[in-house]
């Protein structure tokens, strides 16, 4: 029972500049929102019931809102009923909703279709129950916290933040400068094409999986590390004490986090003086960390970053979680065409399936889609 003519939201993938496996360690973080969007059309209706579809799925999942959790709905709709528990959580009634999902965001390549899914319910939701919650930055802030929520206990992937807070809170032309300690963050003017430059993305399409124990491992592995060195999250811990008190797989882990959160702070700097050179070089030094001290590369973005760099890139790494996903290199538009090709045949003379690869430039966060009414 519709209680009002249906309108849509949509919500930005993302990819991550550098900051990787930090935002859970109250680290920093430099993700920039794709033009890539998740569309959620969406009434209200007051039978207390979600009802759920997709053009990538088949049928229609029903739930009463009443009864979401952990156990229902399962499944992808758990990203969108998941939004919904968040919110009734926080206080807000929802009396029950209609949603249909529409997205050109690649499912599987770790460019944060979840958390685009969550974010565009969540637009919708502020915008339908009148909570106001688009207007500012704060509010921003506080539907990424409410997604993330949904995406832990809801849909129960343990991941950080970083995904639904740029897609909440990206600009157009900004990278996100967040601070996952306290959620605070600066907008960075991020323009490479102003520089003769692009940004590319390749989805490797090797198979990715958050959910799957390795992504919870290395965040236990983190705990752990913060324990033995008696700080409260990686971020406090001194690079020196990492080195002299941590030993083995505990101190690798570490040693990754803290000169990661490093490296975001040179890549800001050196963005803030155009200095791309040194912003390639800042990626090169985290695609390294994380194959060899966080290990959670894998051989398809190892050959996606080698082929790039040996075909002209300033710089190249995976981004998002690893294990499969994407990479990003940073290059000269000349040597577009050269790197794409480049790819390509390595991908080739390894036997891997053909990679996807697309340039991009960052997007604007969540909201309502022009005014569109049926
Ligand atoms: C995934 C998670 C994020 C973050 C990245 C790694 O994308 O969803 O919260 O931890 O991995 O940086």
């Amino acid at each position: 029972m519709p209680l009002d003519t249906a309108a849509t939201w949509s919500a930005p993938g993302r990819v991550n500049l550098i900051g990787e496996h930090t935002d859970y360690n109250d680290g920093l973080v430099l993700p920039i929102a794709l033009p890539q969007r998740t569309h959620a059309r969406v009434s209200l209706r007051d039978d207390g019931i979600l009802e759920v579809s997709s053009t990538a799925a088949p049928g229609v999942v029903r739930v009463p809102v009443a009864q979401i959790g952990p156990e229902a709905p399962g499944g992808w709709a758990s990203y969108v009923a998941g939004v919904v528990w968040a919110l009734r959580g926080a206080g807000h009634d929802v009396p029950g909703l209609t949603v249909h999902i529409t997205s050109d965001v690649p499912v599987g390549a770790g460019l944060s279709s979840s958390a685009a899914l969550e974010c565009s319910v969540a637009a919708a939701l502020s915008d339908l129950l009148g909570l106001g919650l688009l207007a500012d930055d704060a509010g921003r802030a506080e539907l990424g916290r409410l997604c993330q929520l949904a995406e832990n206990e809801v849909a129960q992937a343990p991941t950080g933040g970083m995904d639904q807070a740029i897609a909440m809170r990206g600009r157009a032309g900004h990278a996100l400068f967040l601070d996952c300690r306290d959620g605070s963050a600066r907008q960075v003017p991020f323009d490479p094409e102003a520089h003769g430059l692009r940004l590319l993305v390749v989805d490797t399409r090797a198979k990715h999986a958050l959910v799957d124990g390795q992504y919870a491992a290395r965040r236990t592995a983190c705990i752990e590390a913060a324990q033995t060195l008696g700080v409260p999250s990686l971020r406090s811990a001194d690079p020196a004490d990492v080195e002299a008190r941590l030993t083995g797989t505990a101190r690798q882990r570490a040693r990754h986090v803290v000169t990661e959160i490093q490296r975001v702070r040179e890549c800001v700097e050196a963005l803030g003086h155009g200095d791309f050179a040194r912003v390639g070089a800042t990626f090169v030094a985290s695609h390294e960390s994380l194959r060899d001290d966080f290990e959670v590369s894998c051989i398809e973005l190892d050959t996606v970053v080698d082929a790039a760099l040996g075909a002209g890139a300033w710089g190249a790494r995976m981004t998002g979680g690893g294990f499969g996903g994407s990479a990003i290199a940073l290059l000269p538009a000349a040597s577009a065409d050269a790197v794409v090709a480049a790819v390509a045949e390595a991908f080739d003379l390894r036997g891997f399936d053909p990679p996807t690869a697309f340039f991009v430039a960052p997007g604007p966060g969540a909201g309502a889609d022009l005014a569109e009414r049926g």
